[in-house]
C-alpha cells in the first residue's frame, strides 16, 4: 500500500472510531462531533467533565461514571487514571505543540507523522480514549455476530482468544498495551505493544485494547496484573469491537 493510501485508510479508521465515541480535538473544524448519546451499551455520562482544554486537544468525557466499572475497576482507580494520567497526556501534548504546525493536526495524524514526545503524548491520549470505549458497565457477556465469527475463525473461539490475549497482556514486559487488531484482510491478531505504541503506526486496525501500564491497575490490584487482566473480561465491550471491525476502511 502506498503511503498516501495508508494515510487515507488510517484516517478513515480514525473517523470510523470517532463515530463511536471519540471526539479528540475540541476546537478543530474537522473534529468529529461527540456521539456519546449514540454509544451502545454504556450508561449515561455522569463522570465529572474534564477541565476545559487550554490548547487544541481536549480530553473527551467518559461515557459512563468513574465508578461504573466496579468491581473490576473502582472509582478511585478510574479517577486517577482518567483525571490524572489521561488528562496529563492532553495537557502535555498541548504544551508540546503550542505555536507549532502540529497544533493543526488531528491526533491520528500526529500518531502517523510524529516521533518522540509529541508522538508519545498524542498516542497515549488516543489510546486511553480507545481503552475507555473498550469497556462498558454493561459489557462482559459473550460476543455475538461479526466479532464472534472472526474470533472463532482466527483463534478457534472466544475462550481460546481470551487465553491468548490474557497471556500476551500479562507477559508484556514493562508498560504498554495489549491490542486486538485486524489486518487489511480483516484477519484478527493479538498485538502487544510497548509504551505508547499504537496499531495505526503498524498499518493495522485496532478493535479492542487493554492498558497494562501499572498506573491502570495498581490502586485496585497492586502488583497483580494477572488479576486485573482476568477482570477485564467482566466489562469488555464487544459492541465496540464489532463496530470497529464492521466499519474499518475497505482496502
Ligand atoms: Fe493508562
Amino acid at each position: 500500500m502506498q503511503r498516501r493510501e495508508f494515510l487515507t485508510s488510517s484516517l478513515a479508521t480514525g473517523a470510523a472510531i470517532a463515530t463511536y465515541n471519540l471526539a479528540n480535538k475540541a476546537n478543530a473544524e474537522t473534529a468529529a462531533k461527540p456521539t456519546n448519546a449514540a454509544t451502545p451499551a454504556v450508561a449515561p455520562a455522569t463522570a465529572k467533565a474534564p477541565v476545559a482544554a487550554t490548547g487544541p486537544f481536549g480530553q473527551p468525557p467518559l461515557s459512563y461514571s468513574l465508578g461504573a466499572l466496579a468491581p473490576f475497576l473502582k472509582e478511585e482507580q478510574m479517577n486517577y487514571h482518567f483525571n490524572k494520567h489521561h488528562a496529563g497526556y492532553f495537557k502535555k501534548l498541548n504544551t508540546l505543540v503550542e505555536g507549532k504546525p502540529e497544533a493543526k493536526l488531528s491526533l491520528e495524524e500526529l500518531i502517523l507523522q510524529s516521533q518522540g514526545p509529541i508522538f508519545n503524548n498524542a498516542a497515549q491520549a488516543w489510546n486511553h480514549t480507545f481503552f475507555w470505549n473498550s469497556m462498558s458497565p454493561n459489557g462482559g457477556s459473550n460476543p455475538t455476530g461479526l466479532i464472534a465469527e472472526a474470533l472463532q475463525r482466527d483463534f478457534g473461539g472466544v475462550e481460546a482468544f481470551k487465553k491468548a490475549f490474557g497471556e500476551a497482556a500479562i507477559n508484556l514486559f514493562g508498560s504498554g498495551w495489549a491490542w486486538l487488531v485486524a489486518d487489511k484482510d480483516r484477519k484478527l491478531q493479538i498485538l502487544p505493544l510497548p509504551n505508547a505504541d499504537n496499531p495505526l503506526k503498524h498499518k493495522l486496525t485496532p478493535l479492542l485494547t487493554l492498558d497494562v501500564w501499572e498506573h491502570s491497575y495498581y490502586i485496585d490490584y497492586r502488583n497483580d496484573r494477572a488479576g486485573y487482566v482476568a477482570g477485564f473480561w467482566s466489562k469488555v465491550n464487544w459492541d465496540f469491537a464489532t463496530h470497529n471491525l464492521a466499519t474499518m476502511a475497505k482496502t
